[in-house]
């Protein structure tokens, strides 16, 4: 696991929008694993300026979002996939044919962690993972738990980050209890994966990524297994005070 320690905020998304842009243009039919969350947006903000500068193309690009809330409607405005197509789809010349988020209304959400699972293993492959984290240390909706699941499933959210997530919800109890997620072997079968953590509020889960110890309480850290993973983050999330 190797560290990128910026300033800032900005100089983070910088960095994180460099990266994927270079995945890009070195393939042009490459396939990103995108997340939600507040961290990203300032990273889709400076794709969609590269786009717009005419200095990105994402015509032949596809992509793969971690997770999704369930049960929600796509077109919910707190669904991610309302999220995705507004905070980056729609700003893009990507084909939304070509855009995967788990389907927050399934009739049978086993049967969709199936066929999402299913359809990352039949695509060439997820050249780029981004990743946020929870201040507990989750990735996609993968909590800290005893056992954590390899692959796609269904899963109930922690307390911890239903109150963290009810900031974009109109109250607390509105935040849906179970979510779609990629497991910790979904997210792994990427090639390269970059995560991202920025803010004080995530350093006691950036120091565990920087100790040695593995453990289910903090899934993040399981990529210690990846061979290709940085950590973007920001001087207030690697110095806790
Ligand atoms: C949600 C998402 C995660 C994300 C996390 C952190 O729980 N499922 O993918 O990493 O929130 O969000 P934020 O970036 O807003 O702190």
């Amino acid at each position: 696991m190797k560290f990128i320690v910026c300033k800032n905020y900005d100089e983070v998304m910088t960095e994180a929008a460099a990266i994927v842009a270079g995945v890009v243009r070195e393939k042009p039919d490459c396939i990103l694993g995108l997340a939600t969350g507040s961290t990203p947006l300032g990273m889709y903000d400076r794709l969609v300026a590269e786009y717009e500068a005419g200095k990105l193309d994402f015509s032949r690009v596809s992509s793969f979002n971690l997770d999704e809330y369930y049960p929600i409607s796509p077109d919910n405005d707190q669904s991610y996939r309302y999220f995705m197509n507004t905070n980056l789809f729609n700003r893009i010349n990507i084909d939304k044919a070509n855009t995967r988020v788990p389907n927050g209304s399934a009739a049978d959400p086993e049967q969709e962690c199936k066929d999402y699972e299913a359809a990352i293993d039949a695509s060439a492959g997820v050249d780029i993972q981004v990743l946020g984290i929870g201040q507990n240390g989750h990735i996609a909706f993968n909590e800290p738990e005893d056992k954590l699941y390899a692959y796609t499933h269904l899963t109930g959210l922690t307390e911890n980050t239903i109150k963290a997530n009810s900031r974009f919800f109109e109250n607390e109890s509105d935040v849906p209890r179970q979510a779609l997620t990629m497991g910790m072997a979904s997210i792994m079968k990427a090639r390269k994966i970059i995560l991202l953590a920025t803010g004080a509020a995530k350093c006691e889960a950036v120091k565990e990524l920087l100790s040695d110890r593995i453990t289910t309480a903090v899934p993040a850290s399981l990529l210690k297994l990846h061979p290709d993973v940085t950590v973007i983050c920001d001087e207030a999330a690697y110095n806790c005070n």
